[in-house]
């Protein structure tokens, strides 16, 4: 069967971008994005493409391509569930927080509604694809919907899990390290993994599309994302060590990553890794293997979120204690809020927790972000509820301009990794600033000899 119209339920970081790039690769199938969030999808269909909501580098370019052309953004979700031979379910699975599970298990409840209206809607067989990340054995409960609540006709339930990285999603789906499908044994499913096969074929070498049974599928995203955690959490374990006995955690990195068996990816160590997902996915993948009674592997994958939090709170600590166990009414810069160069996302962004900790402490903290709104940075410290949201407003204060931001700053504490701030005049934010002037380094980008040169107390991670 060849796929002639696609739909994706979910307009968001993997829905977007994944979908703008099967219609720009594929332009003979129509593809309609979908969502429930109109200002969203408003956004996706801006005139202005500097405007659509997700920022990534290269993906205005596609948009711009194919938009209008074979891909569509809509909230007309039943129209486009309507027309479709094939359904990618891209809607957010965020941790529970209520109920069973709380502070755990993955949250399903807009993954059911989406299969519930797919059911009531079909009049034609379908192929659902989930797309976004799910606990293993999820298909089944999805399969159960369908054909419980549908009106007759038939489905087919592939997993086919999203490995991109925001900030280079585009480069990541263009050319992916291997695309994943997992899918019934039958006949049926077969068919329908060929389907999906057929539309990754039209750019991906067949040989880097890898099948698989659908519980294999499920659980390899979660293994993937547990093992990249696990990396970025072993090397800072190791940079806290690194502080006490003189060793320097980047040539630890470089010296260990030079074993092909280890391999030189992901071992930077930060003030703690952030995003959407490690942290969700760990905590659900501890909490599957609690249900099924296996303690050890969960206490095991439990640590790696242990660790991170640990790093983050110590990164707050070590401000606090180096600016002689104070920084009540001084003002600390964050350069950063993002959880990652090249993304405007900030969910469990580190420096949304290292600037809680510091508000605690009554430091008044002012932040620049290239990409990132002031509104989204109020909005991620009152998600946490510890103090009232006047509070925060009077606590923070954002910047769109990187040397105003630094001016009379006792500390300045890099959180995001982005590329500009290693140009920065630093002599001049320098000469701006209190003295003497810190910089904590959670990103490990600027040149720190150069730096205490300047005059700056400089401190890294992990030297
Ligand atoms: P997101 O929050 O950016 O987007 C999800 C979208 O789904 C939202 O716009 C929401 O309005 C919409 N939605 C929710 N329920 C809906 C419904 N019933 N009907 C229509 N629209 C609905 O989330 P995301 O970052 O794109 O993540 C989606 C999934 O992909 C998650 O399971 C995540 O774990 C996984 N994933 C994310 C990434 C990433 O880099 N962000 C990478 C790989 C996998
Ligand atoms: C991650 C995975 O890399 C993707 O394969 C996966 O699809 C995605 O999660 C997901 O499922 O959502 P993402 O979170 O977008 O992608 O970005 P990463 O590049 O993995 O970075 C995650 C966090 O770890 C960031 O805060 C980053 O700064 C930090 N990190 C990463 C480090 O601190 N050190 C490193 O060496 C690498």
């Amino acid at each position: 069967m060849k796929v002639k119209n696609i739909c994706c339920i979910g307009a968001g970081y993997v829905g977007g971008p994944t979908m703008a790039v099967i219609a720009y690769k594929c332009p003979d199938i129509k593809v309609t994005v979908v969502d429930v969030n109109e200002a969203r999808i408003k956004a996706w269909n801006d005139e202005d493409i500097s405007n659509i909501p997700i920022y990534e580098p290269g993906l205005e370019d596609l948009v711009a391509e194919a938009r209008g052309r074979n891909l569509f953004f809509s909230t007309d979700v039943e129209k486009a569930i309507d027309e479709a031979e094939m359904i990618f379910i891209s809607v957010n699975t965020p941790t529970k927080t209520y109920g069973l599970g709380k502070g755990k298990a993955a949250d399903l409840k807009y993954i059911e509604l989406c299969a519930r209206q797919i059911a009531s809607v079909a009049k034609t067989d379908k192929i659902v694809v989930e797309k976004s990340t799910l606990p293993v054995r999820t298909a089944e409960a999805i399969k159960s919907i369908l054909d419980n609540t549908g009106n007759g006709v038939k489905f087919e339930i592939l997993s086919n899990p999203e490995f991109l990285a925001e900030g280079t999603a585009v480069q990541d789906l263009l050319n992916p390290d291997r695309v994943l499908i997992g899918g019934g044994t039958d006949e049926d499913g077969f068919a329908a993994i060929n389907a999906l096969v057929e539309v990754y074929a039209n750019w991906v070498d067949r040989e880097k599309i890898l099948t698989t049974n659908v519980w294999s599928s499920e659980l390899s995203k979660l293994t993937a994302n547990a093992f990249l955690a696990q990396r970025v959490s072993s090397i800072n374990a190791m940079s806290e060590l690194c502080e006490k006995t003189g060793a320097d955690v980047s040539e630890v990195a470089r010296a260990i990553g030079m074993d092909s068996r280890i391999g030189s990816k992901f071992l930077k160590a930060s003030v703690g890794f952030g995003g959407s997902c490690f942290q969700k996915d760990i905590l659900n993948l501890v909490y599957i293997a609690k249900s099924y009674g296996l303690h050890e592997v969960a206490d095991y994958w439990e640590q790696v979120v242990i660790m991170n939090d640990h790093q983050k709170r110590r990164f707050a600590v070590n401000i606090v204690k180096t600016l002689y166990n104070t920084v009540s009414g001084k003002k600390i810069t964050f350069l950063g809020w993002a959880f990652k160069k090249d993304t405007n996302d900030t969910r469990e962004s580190a420096a949304i927790y290292v600037a809680d900790d510091l508000l605690n402490e009554q430091a008044n903290i002012a932040v620049y972000d290239p990409k990132v709104s002031d509104q989204k940075i109020l909005s991620d410290l009152n998600y946490l509820e510890t103090r009232s949201e006047a509070e925060n407003r009077e606590g923070i204060e954002v910047n769109q301009d990187p040397y105003e931001v630094c001016k009379d700053a006792h500390a300045i504490a890099v959180l995001t990794e982005w590329d500009e701030f290693k140009g920065y005049d630093w002599q001049k934010i320098y000469d701006n600033m209190k003295k003497p002037a810190f910089v904590f380094d959670g990103r490990n980008i600027l040149d720190g000899e150069e730096l205490r040169r300047i005059g700056f107390v400089y401190k890294g991670i992990g030297r």
